[in-house]
């Protein structure tokens, strides 16, 4: 090996380093453009699966391939210099086992040179976050909310609104932090939850639609440039018309630190506040039918 080791990204562990320091600011990327401008804003920069809706127009993240997420990992890669780049394995591609995780990731790793792989699922990955992590391929979790299970959930509805469904989901975060992932996305959860699962895990809490404690945030870049049809509500817009996407990433960037965003109106809280459980307009790429009379 060479000593030669020219490091000039953020890498995982220094994400993992952050727990309970700065808030961490994130944001999906999907093309080099918007990526070289999140890079000078953002720790890191998710390729996220949600592309096969933000980009693709599909209606789920479930239809996306591997190779859709090589081709827009590899352009943001290309696009960033600094921010760690993480990439979704999408559905059908690591559920299986372990060494079928371990192939598919490798591959995305190889093709991209990206940092890190995110997983969707709790207790339910942790023999395959263990077994990536051991093999020298960093793991971010993701729990709560995970859209890839739609089909099961019976649709985009927010977690943890009923106070006993905690233990499950706290359980989840604690076990895939024991397994090694260096960080855990925390989606569409209850703000009291998601607070409680980041005060007791030692991995830092990245939160969209969870609460304003966690260790840092995340947010699809187009919905909150103000591109998306329809958001859910813990989306704030701070794009529009007139307004760089510079300026407008950098405004977030800051709210995050300032942890000023996301404010009550961008989190759940527990049911029975009249307010709906379901975040069904996440990432929406189409108006919900109109029933005809
Ligand atoms: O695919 C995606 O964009 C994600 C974020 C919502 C965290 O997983």
């Amino acid at each position: 090996m060479s000593i030669h080791f020219k490091r000039r990204r953020v890498m995982a562990p220094d994400i993992a380093a952050r727990k309970g320091g700065e808030p961490i600011v994130a944001l999906t990327a999907y093309h080099a453009h918007t990526a070289a401008i999140a890079d000078n804003h953002c720790d890191f920069l998710l390729v996220g699966d949600s592309l096969g809706m933000v980009m693709h127009g599909h209606e789920t993240t479930v239809p996306v391939p591997l190779e859709l997420m090589i081709m827009h990992g590899q352009a943001v890669v290309r696009g960033s210099k600094r921010a760690l780049v993480v990439i979704d394995m999408p559905f059908g591609t690591y559920e299986e086992s372990p060494s079928i995780a371990f192939r598919n990731s490798a591959k995305v790793m190889k093709a991209t040179d990206c940092g890190a792989v995110k997983l969707e699922g709790g207790r339910r990955m942790v023999e395959t976050i263990r077994y990536l992590v051991d093999r020298g391929i960093p793991v971010m979790a993701h729990i709560g909310l995970t859209p890839q299970s739609v089909n099961v959930i019976g649709g985009f509805k927010t977690q943890g609104r009923s106070a006993n469904e905690w233990h499950a989901i706290e359980e989840d975060a604690r076990l895939v932090a024991e397994a090694g992932a260096f960080a855990v996305v925390l989606e569409a959860m209850a703000a009291p939850l998601a607070e409680r699962i980041t005060k007791s895990i030692p991995i830092p809490t990245i939160g969209i639609g969870a609460s304003p404690c966690c260790d840092g945030q995340i947010l699809v870049m187009e919905d909150m440039l103000g591109l998306s049809p329809e958001v859910p509500k813990f989306v704030k817009k701070f794009g529009s018309i007139g307004v760089s996407i510079d300026r407008a990433i950098g405004a977030y960037a800051r709210e995050v630190r300032a942890r000023t965003f996301p404010a009550a109106e961008h989190t759940y809280t527990l049911k029975d506040d009249g307010e709906s459980g379901v975040a069904t307009s996440i990432r929406a790429t189409k108006k919900p039918k109109t029933p005809s009379t």
